[in-house]
């Protein structure tokens, strides 16, 4: 798996592997994303024009790319929200764990951020195991959605990814 940053050309699969029916299930909206909102949301950070908001897109290589990760930078810069979909022909097959071991070791290597923090869905089995499986411990469980927290570790310094 490689990741590469998003770009203005990825917002159309962006927008259809955020309005599946299971990121939609699991979104803290509980709702589909409009196409206006994906622009706010995903514009300016395609276009490189937003440093607080980055994307990154997983590819089998590079003409399969299989899903994002969106990596929202906080205001004192030393923590990150990651949120992850993948396109459902690409679920289950191991690649949501690689996707976000390899882009938080990125985040931490390129976005100077020390933690990185994800809200999750309990009843989201699959996304609690992949966050689990990547090193994620949860930090707050409520009754609906927990945060799972990722701390940078001397390892990821020294390897950047
Ligand atoms: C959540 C998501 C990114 C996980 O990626 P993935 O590639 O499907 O997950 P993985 O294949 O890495 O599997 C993670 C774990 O779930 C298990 N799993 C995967 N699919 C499963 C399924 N259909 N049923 C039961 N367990 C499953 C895997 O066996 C693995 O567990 P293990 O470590 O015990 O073996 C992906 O499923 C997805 O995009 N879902 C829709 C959007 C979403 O929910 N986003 C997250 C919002 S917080």
């Amino acid at each position: 798996m490689i990741l590469r940053p998003g770009a203005p050309d990825d917002f159309e699969k962006i927008l259809a592997w955020r309005n599946s029916p299971l990121a939609i299930q699991y979104s803290k909206s509980g709702r589909a994303l409009t196409r206006e909102d994906g622009i706010k949301t995903y514009g300016d950070a395609l276009s490189r024009m937003d440093s607080s908001r980055r994307v990154l897109i997983p590819c089998l290589d590079p003409a399969t790319p299989i899903g994002y990760l969106r990596f929202d930078i906080g205001a004192e810069g030393n923590c990150a929200e990651v949120s992850i979909a993948l396109d459902a022909k690409f679920q289950g097959q191991g690649h949501g764990t690689e996707a976000l071991k390899k882009g938080c070791a990125h985040a931490f290597a390129h976005y100077g951020v020390e933690r990185i923090t994800a809200v999750v869905m309990g009843a989201n089995e699959v996304s609690v195991k992949a966050f689990t499986n990547a090193g994620f411990a949860c930090i707050q469980n409520e009754t609906d959605f927990s945060t799972y927290e990722l701390k940078r570790d001397r390892r990821h310094g020294k390897t950047g990814e």
